[in-house]
């Protein structure tokens, strides 16, 4: 994929990987269509990117946020479309409202199928067009103290690759994407104290922007993070029953930090 003549839509481009990645698609030459909800911060990125970037504020969980986006999308011509906005929630499912397990379901899951299916008619006339899920190694491997982020990026590792195989004698590049730990505000205080007692790494948004870019101009299919996290994803496919004992030992330690991060926003055990 040209990314001098790429024209991509970005959702989450005010959260911390989406600035990376929109910094470093304007510097290969890309005009980006930058989307969220905070227009405060969408302005001050487009003010430093200039002429290469646009605006389109939008929440991604509303019909006429996903219906505007489409619309703003094909108005800016887009052949890209990179669907990284994301919520997180970490806590032992009992203690979480249902509300919150709806959000993280329908914002990292349900949105971005929503939103490819809308743009899918336009993208396939063009002559070249690429899809990018932004996804998670906790879909692979997924996580105790993560059930719906887990589950919702399984689900989009599930959609990016049977859409891949839908898309098969199409022009349409279908590339997913599962990071592992990034330093960005998606993760609490008790998250990265939890990745820190299980030694868990955490990369730059800048050195996950650049695999990324990396990957999409190399038209790669699949972009894994981290050797040790794409080793026991692997493992997890193969024998899931290894995993479930070594993470076994590790629950008190994520039920101690979820329990923090429950008294932070005031859940009762
Ligand atoms: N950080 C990590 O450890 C990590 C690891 C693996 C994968 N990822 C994935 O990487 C992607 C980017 O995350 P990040 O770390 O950059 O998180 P972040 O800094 O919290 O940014 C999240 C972005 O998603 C947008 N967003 C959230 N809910 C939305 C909604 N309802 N409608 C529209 N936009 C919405 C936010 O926009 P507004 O603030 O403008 O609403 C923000 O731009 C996510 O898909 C995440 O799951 C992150």
């Amino acid at each position: 994929m040209q990314l001098n003549t790429a024209r991509v839509l970005l959702t989450g481009a005010s959260g911390g990987l989406g600035q990376a990645l929109a910094r470093q698609l304007v510097q290969q030459g890309a005009q980006v269509l930058l989307a969220g909800r905070d227009a405060a911060k969408l302005q001050a990125l487009q003010t430093q990117l200039g002429d290469a970037a646009s605006v389109c504020v939008a929440d991604l969980t509303q019909a006429q946020g996903v219906a505007a986006l489409t619309q703003a999308a094909q108005a800016f011509k887009v052949n890209v479309l990179i669907n990284n906005a994301g919520v997180s929630a970490f806590g032992l499912l009992h203690q979480q409202t249902w509300p919150t397990v709806e959000d993280v379901l329908q914002t990292n899951l349900l949105a971005p199928m929503r939103l490819t299916q809308a743009l899918l008619p336009y993208l396939k006339a063009l002559p070249h067009a690429a899809v990018v899920n932004i996804g998670s190694a906790f879909g692979s491997l997924p996580f105790a103290g993560f059930v719906a982020y887990s589950s919702a990026k399984a689900g989009l590792r599930g959609f990016s690759q049977s859409l891949r195989r839908e898309l098969a004698h199409s022009q349409i590049h279908v590339l997913h994407v599962a990071p592992r730990a990034i330093d960005t505000k998606l993760n609490s205080p008790s998250v990265n104290a939890l990745n820190r007692a299980l030694g868990n790494a955490s990369d730059s948004p800048e050195t996950v922007a650049n695999a990324i870019v990396a990957a999409l101009q190399d038209k790669h299919s699949e972009l894994h993070l981290g050797l040790p996290e794409r080793l026991f994803a692997w493992l997890n496919g193969v024998a899931p029953g290894l995993i479930d004992r070594g993470l076994a030992g590790k629950l008190a330690t994520i039920q101690h930090h979820a329990q923090d991060q429950a008294q932070a926003q005031n859940i009762q055990p």
